[in-house]
């Protein structure tokens, strides 16, 4: 080998303090196939979320929204779990699955709602309203869940709201579209913890107006996370997969679609002939891309794969009190898709 070329170390690799495995890749390789040989040899199962880049979704073994990665993380045999989402959704698995190694391609692909909600302003809140139940929506910290009584996501919500007593008082957190929304779906008056996401609120109501008088066949499909004044638009307002699931049900042929971009991907591979228009953002840049989960790139996950890290770590006590509320959220939530 050349003592004169700076040709990057191929050994020992370690997690960067960027959060990810950083190693040189032969460009020749084929990552697909080198994905698949590494999950089969370690029996590991790639879960990843819609919002993955395209690559990511089609060399996973499940895509789902929250609840289905929750489901398949709480029932999957395999031996490592990689989780292609962001960190608070490989957490949720690490804390169903103490005994499995859970990675993530990249330890930095944060979540700006989750990081809205810090533990101690959160236990502080709480202490305002020592009567009350909290309800926290899945995009929150292990810290967060361990403070929490029920978790749930954008598709359970109203449904675990609608089972709580009607005399009973709820914190919901930290999502405040998500909890305005379900205030107004379930007459329910909670209290919410003001947080919020960065990528769902971006979208223009103005713009949103205006593509609807080009496009007033399209139906309108939201996320709970968007803004009230982009929901009032919207023809159907639901999770992820109810979203995938509207556009193939719905006769119409076109749909403006305001959540992030990624949910595009399997929600053309399902409808060929449609046309799906990303709901315009306001941020100059004409991107519904959330910055957190574009961190995660095909070449990351095969590197975290091969070399088993970075494995997602945490306190056993914040771990058994997170486990409580998700255990609830599975049952209660049982049989909705
Ligand atoms: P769902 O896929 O559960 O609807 O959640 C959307 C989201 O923002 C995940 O970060
Ligand atoms: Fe968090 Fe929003 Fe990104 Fe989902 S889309 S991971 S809620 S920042």
């Amino acid at each position: 080998m050349s003592d004169t070329l700076d040709l990057p170390v191929l050994s020992d690799a370690a997690v960067n303090a960027a959060g990810f495995v950083q190693e040189y890749v032969d460009p020749t390789l084929d990552l697909f196939e080198e994905i698949d040989r590494l999950k089969r040899e370690k029996n590991a199962v790639l879960l990843a979320h819609y919002y993955q880049e395209p690559d990511i979704q089609d060399a996973a073994d499940y895509i789902g929204d929250s609840l289905g990665l929750s489901r398949e993380a709480a029932g999957t045999e395999a031996d490592i779990i990689v989780f292609a989402g962001v960190h608070f959704m490989a957490e949720t698995a690490k804390i169903l699955n103490p005994e499995k190694t859970v990675i993530l391609p990249d330890l930095h692909a944060g979540c700006s709602l989750a990081d809205s909600c810090p533990p101690d302003a959160f236990a502080a809140f709480r202490a305002q309203h020592p009567d009350h139940i909290v309800i926290s929506y899945i995009n929150c910290s292990a810290a967060i869940k361990a403070q929490t009584d029920i978790i749930c996501t954008s598709s359970n919500a109203e449904h675990i709201v609608r089972q709580i007593p009607e005399d009973q008082p709820i914190i919901f957190a930290p999502d405040r579209n998500l909890g305005r929304w379900l205030i107004k779906e379930t007459g329910r008056d909670m209290v919410l913890w003001d947080g919020s996401c960065i990528v769902h609120e971006v979208f223009s109501e103005q713009e949103l107006v205006r593509l609807k008088a080009r496009h007033p066949e399209a139906p309108v499909l939201a996320h709970p996370e968007c803004e009230e004044a982009v929901l009032r638009h919207a023809d159907h307002i639901g999770s992820t997969s109810s979203i995938r699931r509207f556009a193939t049900e719905n006769p119409a042929r076109s749909f403006i679609v305001a959540t992030e971009a990624g949910i595009l991907h399997q929600m053309q591979k399902d409808n060929p002939g449609k046309t799906l228009i990303p709901a315009p953002p306001d941020n100059g840049c004409a991107c519904n891309d959330c910055p957190h989960m574009k961190l995660n790139t095909l070449e990351k996950l095969y590197l975290c794969l091969k070399h088993e890290k970075p494995t997602i770590e945490m306190d056993e006590a914040i771990r058994l009190r997170a486990l409580q509320p998700i255990e609830r959220m599975l049952v209660m939530s049982a049989g909705i898709k």
